[in-house]
């Protein structure tokens, strides 16, 4: 009886904590962060966007990486959200500037785990995730870079390491720390699936190649975690 009514405190002790979470999500972020959906459906309201949409959360980080950041926030868009407004003309090419880009909000320990929690079940696209499968595989570093920047052009908005490749898309050296393998694999197969207008285009990717750039992104998060 006693583990029983333990059980059953502990349970209504967690829902509490996502209420908690799901309390703060509401009154410090959704100023900034969509939390109910759907995606931007014009240019417009994507330009005016003024943070990540989160209302996917759920199908799109991994847990421990949220509590982390949110205490912790560093930068993952190099030019912030909206990109263009953050980059100036500069010598040989765009620049960001600094002075009109702000640092995140970051929340205590307890703050971030009861938000963690809340946004992790906000799981609307489920049935996208569900479509991937990812296989157990290597690639090196040479070759994964060779498919990402020579054969599909992507480091034309991504970074691959700090201070090295494109400015309008978030960075990817810590891609595989931030996010579901599922989710990368699904955003790369159609990024208009997440985001009817982002500005990522669809580049028809093969599964094999999708594979291999899942592999190649989650070894660029082990080497940037082992300072390399
Ligand atoms: C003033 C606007 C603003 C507020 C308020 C704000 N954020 Fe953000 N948030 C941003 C911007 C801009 C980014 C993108 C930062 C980057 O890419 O470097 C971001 C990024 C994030 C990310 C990473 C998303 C991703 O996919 O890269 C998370 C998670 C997040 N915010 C959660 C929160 C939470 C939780 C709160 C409330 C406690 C909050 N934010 C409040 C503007 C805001
Ligand atoms: C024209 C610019 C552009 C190109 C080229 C591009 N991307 Fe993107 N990518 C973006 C933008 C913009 C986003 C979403 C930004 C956001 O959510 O704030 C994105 C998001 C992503 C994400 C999800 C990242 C996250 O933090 O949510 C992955 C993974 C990704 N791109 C991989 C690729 C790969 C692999 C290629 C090459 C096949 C590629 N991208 C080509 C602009 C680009």
């Amino acid at each position: 009886m006693k583990k029983v009514l333990f059980a059953m405190a502990l349970a209504l002790a967690q829902t509490a904590w996502a209420d908690g979470g799901m309390d703060i999500l509401k009154s410090q972020c959704s100023s900034c962060h969509n939390l109910t959906g759907p995606a931007p459906q014009t240019l417009k309201e994507l330009w005016a966007r003024k943070g990540p949409d989160l209302f996917y959360a759920g199908n799109k980080y991994r847990k421990e990486w949220l509590v982390q950041w949110l205490q912790n926030p560093t930068r993952i868009r190099p030019a912030g959200e909206f990109y263009e407004d953050h980059i100036k003309p500069g010598e040989k090419h765009d620049e960001i500037d600094p002075a009109t880009l702000k640092p995140h909000v970051s929340l205590s320990k307890d703050d971030a785990q009861a938000v963690a929690d809340a946004l992790m079940t906000l799981k609307p696209k489920s049935d996208l995730i569900a479509k991937e499968k990812i296989e157990e595989g290597t690639i090196s570093k040479s070759m994964g870079e060779m498919v990402f920047d020579k054969f599909l052009g992507c480091m034309a908005c991504h970074r691959i390491e700090p201070d090295y490749g494109g400015l309008s898309g978030p960075e990817l050296y810590t891609a595989g720390d931030r996010l579901q393998p599922e989710y990368i694999a699904s955003y790369i197969r159609s990024p208009q699936a997440w985001d009817p207008k982002i500005w990522m285009p669809n580049k028809h990717v093969s599964d094999m190649n999708i594979q291999k750039l899942v592999h190649y992104l989650e070894a660029l998060s082990q080497e940037n975690k082992n300072g390399k």
